[in-house]
């Protein structure tokens, strides 16, 4: 097997994964494309070329799935070289709303699945002196009406990107995270599609559309280059000027 770099992306049949997976490819890397529903991996890997692209499907909030993901990653590459922690649900709803069973799912694909996939993966990112990039949100810098559970998963994943990082800078492994805002996905179209709730987040966001996954793509293959070599434990803003306001209405 050709010594190219490898990057494993989960949630990669979709959105932000998908665009990150095409980045990577496109900057020379090996990609190892993960999430639950094999037929949209297989659609990506087909895009990007077979040679390039890796398919191993299975559910990140399992742990035996996820090292199947490590140990086949290894199995065929010998290396890791970065981790996206990009696979995510949505579960909105109040404190009446939200039963404890969405609550522990959602909490254990959004943010046990990152620290899983960090804990599997350690020893090897050790090795290629590697990089992690956790997606968060905006909502795990601050919080959104009705979407509390959600807002806590993601806060975990931004506290356990710094904490992590702290540990890992030590043994050469960089851990950064991407807190996009809005962005045009499968899990923003009931936003997307909805002018009313789109007025409203316009008046937020600075930059007055929703993002790109391509835009935040970039900003993740920034994170994992060299070019970010003295950054770790960051948690960027991909947000359009969201959160460059303080909250305070626009007069
Ligand atoms: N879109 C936004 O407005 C926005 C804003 C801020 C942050 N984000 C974050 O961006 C990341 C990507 O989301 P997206 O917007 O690109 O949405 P998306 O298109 O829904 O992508 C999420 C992907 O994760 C996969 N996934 C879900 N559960 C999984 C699991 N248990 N194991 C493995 N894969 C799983 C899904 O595929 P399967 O269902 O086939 O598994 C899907 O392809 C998420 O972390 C999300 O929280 C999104």
């Amino acid at each position: 097997m050709e010594n190219k770099k490898v990057a494993i992306i989960t949630g990669a049949g979709s959105g932000i994964g998908k665009a990150a997976a095409k980045r990577f490819a496109n900057d020379g890397y090996h990609v190892v494309l993960n999430g639950r529903t094999e037929s949209k991996l297989n659609d990506v890997a087909e895009e990007i070329g077979k040679e390039q692209a890796l398919v191993i499907s299975g559910d990140m909030s399992k742990p035996e799935d996820v090292e199947n993901l490590i140990n086949k990653t290894v199995d065929t590459y010998d290396r890791v070289d970065v981790l996206i922690n990009n696979a995510a649900i949505f579960v909105g709803g109040t404190i009446d709303e939200v039963s404890l069973e969405d609550w522990n799912k959602q909490l254990a694909i959004n943010a046990t699945g990152p620290f899983l996939t960090i804990k599997n993966a350690a020893k090897h990112l050790e090795k290629s002196k590697g990089s992690v990039i956790n997606v968060s949100s905006v909502s795990g810098l601050g919080g959104d009406w009705g979407a509390f559970a959600y807002d806590a998963t993601k806060g975990a994943v931004s506290q356990l990107t710094r904490a992590l990082a702290l540990d890992f800078a030590p043994k050469g492994v960089r851990i950064n995270a991407v807190a996009p805002s809005l962005t045009d996905t499968e899990m923003a179209s009931g936003v997307m599609e909805d002018d009313k709730t789109m007025t409203e987040f316009k008046k937020r966001i600075a930059m007055q559309r929703a993002g790109k996954p391509e835009e935040v793509a970039d900003v993740i293959a920034f994170l994992a280059s060299d070019d970010a070599r003295f950054m770790t434990g960051t948690i960027v803003p991909v947000d359009g000027g969201l959160t460059a306001s303080n909250g305070q209405p626009k007069l």
